[in-house]
């Protein structure tokens, strides 16, 4: 099965449009929306799920609004692991995602911010094995795992791999550290110095990151992934850093023409490409790279997942 979920299928949508009066009541936390917008609704590939399954509230509390504006007034307010099913909308004005919610006993808009939505299938693999299997997890912006998920088998870096920082905090699954520490060798052994930042990261931590990226830099933001849905929580993925300047790789920089290279030959992959923006609903990561597992990264392997 073809993971690549076809997400934003804009040219087959109907696209709805609604005008309302600017409420100038509340205070904004975006730019002032201008006196109408425009919605499209988003037709999210189910990758094989219900497409009506629910998402579900991981803040204390998340606000409805009467229309898809943080200036509209509030109609109701949704609690922790509140279930909601709705149309899922970009607002063409502000490129910001807000579910439409019809249905319960809250209906209106509620920002994305607040919402994460579980596979069904994770959920399922977790139920059957525990661990999820490498390189079969969906972990999209749209789909994603529980944010209570965890692997069982989460090791810390062997010293000298996470660029001098406490190796206690740089964890990888089992199998994906070894193959990251086999690569990182024959890097170095090729003239090329990298080393892993930031692997594993909780779902908890992925929410501190995700709320404050959103913060700063608004609900359209596409750099970090909402709770549930960065691969980074499940122990397989890395950023990975230049030793020669302590920062991220840039694309087409020495060390990313050798990942690029070499790093199918140790089951890893930029899963964050130009070709793939609207499939994954992230931006461009040069330095982002998943464990998929060596035989799906192989020429001949099952190349499907972003
Ligand atoms: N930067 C990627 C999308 C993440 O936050 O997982
Ligand atoms: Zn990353």
């Amino acid at each position: 099965m073809r993971l690549r979920p076809i997400c934003i299928l804009f040219a087959f949508l109907a696209i709805a449009v609604t005008t309302f009066a600017q409420d100038g009541g509340a205070e904004a936390r975006t730019t002032a929306p201008p006196a109408s917008l425009t919605f499209r609704e988003v037709s999210i590939d189910p990758l094989g799920a219900d497409p009506d399954t629910p998402w579900t509230v991981h803040t204390d509390t998340l606000d409805v609004h009467a229309e898809p504006s943080y200036d509209s007034p509030v109609v109701g307010t949704l609690s922790r692991d509140a279930a909601v099913v709705g149309a899922y909308c970009v607002i063409v004005e502000t490129d910001e995602e807000w579910l439409r919610i019809t249905g319960g006993e809250t209906v209106g808009w509620a920002p994305r911010t607040g919402l994460h939505r579980v596979h069904p299938k994770n959920a399922d693999a977790i139920a059957a094995h525990g661990n999820l299997p490498f390189g079969s997890e969906i972990v999209i912006r749209w789909w994603g795992i529980p944010i209570g998920y965890e692997a069982d088998d989460l090791v810390s870096l062997p010293e000298g791999y996470a660029g001098g920082r406490d190796p206690e905090d740089y964890r990888l699954r089992r199998e994906a550290a070894e193959h990251a520490v086999a690569m990182i060798d024959a890097a170095a052994e090729a003239g090329i110095e990298i080393y892993a930042s930031s692997p594993y990261r909780s779902g908890t931590t992925q929410q501190g990151i995700y709320l404050r990226n959103v913060e700063r830099r608004g609900l359209s933001q596409r750099f970090s992934a909402p709770p549930g849905h960065s691969e980074h929580q499940l122990g397989t993925t890395m950023d990975i850093a230049a030793r020669s300047t302590g920062r991220f790789l840039t694309k087409d920089c020495p060390e990313h023409l050798w990942m690029q290279a070499n790093g199918a030959r140790f089951g890893f992959r930029q899963t964050y490409r130009e070709d793939n923006i609207d499939a994954t609903g992230y931006v461009e990561e040069p330095w982002h790279w998943r464990y998929m597992g060596v035989e799906r990264t192989a020429p001949s392997g099952d190349a499907t997942a972003n």
